[in-house]
């Protein structure tokens, strides 16, 4: 046997040792790959609201601004000003006359849906280079931070 011959022969012996290796492999059940998976699914947090799902009412309902109040100063004032300077974000001065209430609900309700998709969020998030957390605020409680916003926007 030449060396070119012992070779081949090495070649082929272990190609088939390869393949029957392989073949015990393949009937094995594959780990599933959440990442994978989940990749293409939209997070879901909150309810989406629709164009007119919120009614505003005049006059302002004093109570609700005050419990909206409470909440910014416990939540939200670290990073909002009510005066139109950005702090972490946006100053809310005006906020109310440029923005539908429901753009604003879903804002602090579903943050993570809104600068996944919304332009005018994606915007805010290019100028503040900070994704706002997510804070677990209910529909209820955003109502009132909106009735606040509307009092500091001069509504009475
Ligand atoms: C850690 C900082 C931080 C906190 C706390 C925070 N935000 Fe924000 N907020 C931001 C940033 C930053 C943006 C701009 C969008 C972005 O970059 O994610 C923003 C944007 C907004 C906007 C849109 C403003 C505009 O001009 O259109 C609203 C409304 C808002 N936040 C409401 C709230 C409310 C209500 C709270 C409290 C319950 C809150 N935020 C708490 C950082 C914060």
């Amino acid at each position: 046997m030449n060396k070119s011959r012992i070779f081949t022969v090495l070649l082929i012996s272990s190609s088939i040792l390869f393949l029957s290796c392989n073949e015990g492999v393949k009937d094995e059940p594959k780990p599933v790959d959440i990442q994978e998976l989940t990749k293409n699914q939209p997070e879901t947090h909150g309810t989406e609201l629709k164009e007119g799902d919120i009614k505003l009412t005049n006059p302002l309902d004093q109570a609700m601004v005050s419990a909206g109040k409470a909440t910014y100063e416990l939540k939200c004032l670290s990073c909002h000003k009510l005066t139109d300077e950005k702090l972490v974000g946006p100053g809310w001065a005006g906020v109310t006359k440029k923005r539908q209430p429901t753009w604003i609900m879903n804002m602090i309700t579903n943050v993570d849906m809104m600068l996944e998709k919304d332009p005018e969020a994606q915007k805010l998030l290019e100028l503040c280079l900070v994704r706002m957390p997510n804070q677990n605020i209910s529909q209820d409680e955003a109502r009132k931070v909106i009735e606040f916003m509307r009092s500091n926007d001069g509504e009475k």
